[in-house]
C-alpha cells in the first residue's frame, strides 16, 4: 500500500447545510467528490497528522463504500487512529458520545438524518469537533472554502479494512480500531436513567412499540429496550438497518410514521409509542390517538426532570430553537431557569451546553437531547419518556393533559412547502423580509402584532452573530408565525411556515389542533402570498 497525491479540480456546490453536507447519492459517486471534501476537511482543520477521528453512519446506501474511502483517506493523511463502528454503523447521537468519551480531535459521521436512502435517494457526510458537536460555522465555512480551491488530495492506491471484525488493526501505519456501536452508548444510557424502574415497568405488563423505520435506531433501541430493559421481543420494529430503510422515509413525524400511527390509535394500542428517524438523533413520542408535538416534549421533560437520575439535581437552564413553541418557556420561568432562543440548526445549542448554561435542549423538528452528548438524541428521549411513565405510573395522555393544565397549551403545527422554485422561494422570504420592518402595533386577522422581524441571533458564549434566521411575527396574545426555508432539503426549496396559538383556558385544550389555529393558518398564507408566488394552494406536509 502506497500513499498517492491524486490531482483533482473543485465541484460546484461543496457547502455544508444546516447539518453538513447532503446531496444524491449519485452526487456522491462521481470521482473525487467525496474525496474532495474529506480533504477540504482535513485541510480546513489544519491537517489530521497524529490525531484520532471517529468514524461511522446510519448504515444508509453508500455508508461502506464512504467508510473505505474515509479510512484511506485518513491513513494517507497521517492520523494516529480511527475508530470505526462495527460495519461502519454509528448513530449521530453514540458518534457523539464516542468523541467525547475517548477524547478524540473529531469525527465524521455519514447520514443525511431523516431523507430516504437508496442508490436513487440521498447521502451525506458531516464533521463533528472534540466536544462531539457539528462543526461550528467558522468550521464549516472553512470546509466550503477549501472544496472551492482544492487541486489535490492524499489516499492509499488501494485496500479494503474489515470493519466488520471487532478489533485493533493497521492500515499503512494507521491503526483501525472497529468498536461495538451500542456498548458505549448504552453505558451512558445507564447511567442518565432509572433501568431498575423502567424494567419494573415493562415487567409489570406495560407495552411499547418502538419503530426503527428500519434505520440506525434499530440496534440501539432492541439491546437497550429489549435487553436491558426486558421489554418483549417484537416491541421493536423496523429494527434491522437497511441501505434504503426498506423503502420508509425515516422521518419520525406523523406523515411518515404511518404504521406506528395506526397502531397508536388501534384499540390494542400499546400504551407507549415512539419512533426515530435514519441516524437515530430525532424522536416521536406518541400516546394512544395523540402525538405529543417536539415542542411540548421538551417543556414535559424539562417541568418532570428532576425525576430522572441523571437530572435530578435540577436544570441549569434550558434552550429551544426560535421556530420551536414557547410551551418550554412558561417551564422555563416556573422553574427560575434561564431559557435561551437560537437559531434553526443544533450546533446553535454547542455553546450553551459546553458553558454550562444549559441542561435539556429542542426543536420543533424532532430534536431534543441534554448536555450528555453534543447532538440531539432519539433513543435518549424515548429512554426519558420511559423513565417519566416509570416514576409517575402515569399515561402518555396523562401526562400531557396534567401539562396543559398546569402551564397552559402551546397550539402548534408546521406546514411544509416542499420542492419549490428557488427563486420565488427567495423573492417570497425576501418581500416578508421587507413588509416585517412596518407591522409592528398594526392588527393581523384580529390580533395585534407585538414584535416582527427576521431573526437574528448573538451567541451569549462566543459572541458570534447569525444573521437572516427567519422571519417571525408575535402577536400580543404570545401566538406566533414564523416563515424560514428549510437549510437541509436536497430538492429545490422547501418553505416551513410555523404557527403558534397560547391557549390558557383547559376547556379549550381538546381543540383539533389545525382548527385552533385556522385563523393565523390564514393570515399567514395571505400576509406572504404563499399561494400567488409558489402556485401552492395547500402545504405538502403538516407536522
Ligand atoms: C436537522 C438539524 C436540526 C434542524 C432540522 C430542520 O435535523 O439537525 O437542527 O432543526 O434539520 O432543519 P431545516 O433547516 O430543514 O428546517
Ligand atoms: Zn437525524
Amino acid at each position: 500500500m502506497t500513499i498517492q497525491t491524486i490531482a483533482t479540480r473543485p465541484f460546484e456546490g461543496q457547502k455544508p447545510g444546516t447539518s453538513g453536507l447532503r446531496k444524491k447519492v449519485r452526487v456522491f459517486q462521481q470521482a473525487h467528490y467525496l474525496e474532495n471534501f474529506v480533504q477540504s476537511i482535513f485541510d480546513a482543520l489544519g491537517g489530521i497528522a497524529g490525531k484520532v477521528l471517529v468514524l461511522g453512519g446510519d448504515g444508509r446506501y453508500h455508508n461502506r463504500a464512504a467508510v473505505q474511502t474515509i479510512l484511506c483517506m485518513a491513513a494517507a493523511n497521517g492520523a494516529a487512529k480511527v475508530i470505526v463502528g462495527q460495519g461502519g454503523i454509528l448513530s449521530t447521537p453514540a458518534a457523539s458520545c464516542v468523541i467525547r468519551k475517548y477524547q478524540t480531535f473529531g469525527g465524521i459521521i455519514l447520514s443525511a438524518s431523516h431523507n430516504p436512502g437508496g442508490l436513487d435517494e440521498d447521502f451525506g457526510i458531516k464533521y463533528n469537533t472534540d466536544n462531539g458537536g457539528p462543526a461550528p460555522e467558522k468550521i464549516t465555512d472553512a470546509i466550503y472554502a477549501r472544496t472551492t480551491t482544492i487541486s489535490e488530495y492524499k489516499t492509499l492506491d488501494a485496500a479494503v479494512y474489515d470493519i466488520d471484525t471487532l478489533g485493533s488493526g493497521q492500515l499503512a501505519g494507521m491503526a483501525v480500531e472497529v468498536i461495538d456501536s451500542v456498548l458505549d452508548y448504552a453505558a451512558l444510557m445507564q447511567q442518565l436513567f432509572d433501568f431498575p424502574a423502567i424494567r419494573a415497568w415493562f415487567a409489570a405488563g406495560h407495552t411499547m412499540q418502538f419503530d426503527s423505520l428500519s434505520a440506525v435506531s434499530g440496534p440501539y433501541a432492541t439491546r437497550v429496550i429489549e435487553g436491558l430493559l426486558g421489554a418483549p421481543a417484537g416491541t421493536v420494529v423496523n429494527g434491522v438497518p437497511l441501505e434504503d430503510f426498506g423503502g420508509h422515509h425515516p422521518d419520525p413525524n406523523p406523515a411518515h410514521a404511518t404504521e406506528l400511527i395506526a397502531t397508536m390509535n388501534a384499540a390494542t394500542a400499546p400504551d407507549f409509542g415512539a419512533a426515530s428517524d435514519g441516524d437515530a438523533d430525532r424522536n416521536m413520542i406518541v400516546g394512544r390517538n395523540l402525538v405529543v408535538t417536539p415542542s411540548d416534549s421538551l417543556a414535559i421533560l424539562a417541568a418532570n426532570a428532576k425525576l430522572v437520575p441523571g437530572y435530578a439535581r435540577g436544570l441549569a437552564g434550558v434552550a429551544r430553537s426560535m421556530p420551536t413553541s414557547c410551551a418550554v418557556d412558561r417551564v422555563a420561568k416556573a422553574l427560575g431557569i434561564a431559557c435561551y432562543e437560537t437559531p434553526t440548526g443544533w450546533k446553535f445549542f454547542g455553546n450553551l451546553l459546553d458553558a454550562g448554561k444549559a441542561t435539556l435542549c429542542g426543536e420543533e423538528s424532532y430534536g431534543t437531547g441534554s448536555d450528555h452528548v453534543r447532538e440531539k438524541d432519539g433513543v435518549w428521549a424515548v429512554l426519558f419518556w420511559l423513565n417519566l411513565l416509570a416514576a409517575t405510573g402515569k399515561s402518555v395522555n396523562q401526562l400531557v393533559s396534567e401539562h396543559w393544565a398546569t402551564y397552559g397549551r402551546n397550539f402548534y403545527s408546521r406546514h411544509d412547502y416542499e420542492a419549490l422554485d428557488v427563486e420565488p422561494a427567495n423573492a417570497l422570504l425576501a418581500a416578508l423580509r421587507e413588509k416585517v420592518t412596518t407591522l409592528a402595533g398594526t392588527q393581523l386577522g384580529g390580533k395585534t402584532v407585538a414584535l416582527a422581524d427576521d431573526f437574528a441571533y448573538d451567541d451569549p458564549v462566543d459572541g458570534s452573530h447569525s444573521g437572516k434566521q427567519g422571519i417571525r411575527i408575535v402577536f400580543d396574545d404570545g401566538s406566533r408565525i414564523v416563515y424560514r426555508l428549510s437549510g437541509t432539503g436536497t430538492e429545490g426549496a422547501t418553505l416551513r411556515v410555523y404557527l403558534e396559538r397560547y391557549e390558557a383556558d383547559p376547556a379549550q385544550h381538546g381543540q383539533e389542533t389545525q382548527a385552533a389555529l385556522a385563523g393565523l393558518i390564514k393570515v399567514a398564507g395571505e400576509l406572504a402570498d404563499i399561494a400567488g408566488r409558489t402556485g401552492r394552494t395547500t402545504p405538502t406536509v403538516v407536522t
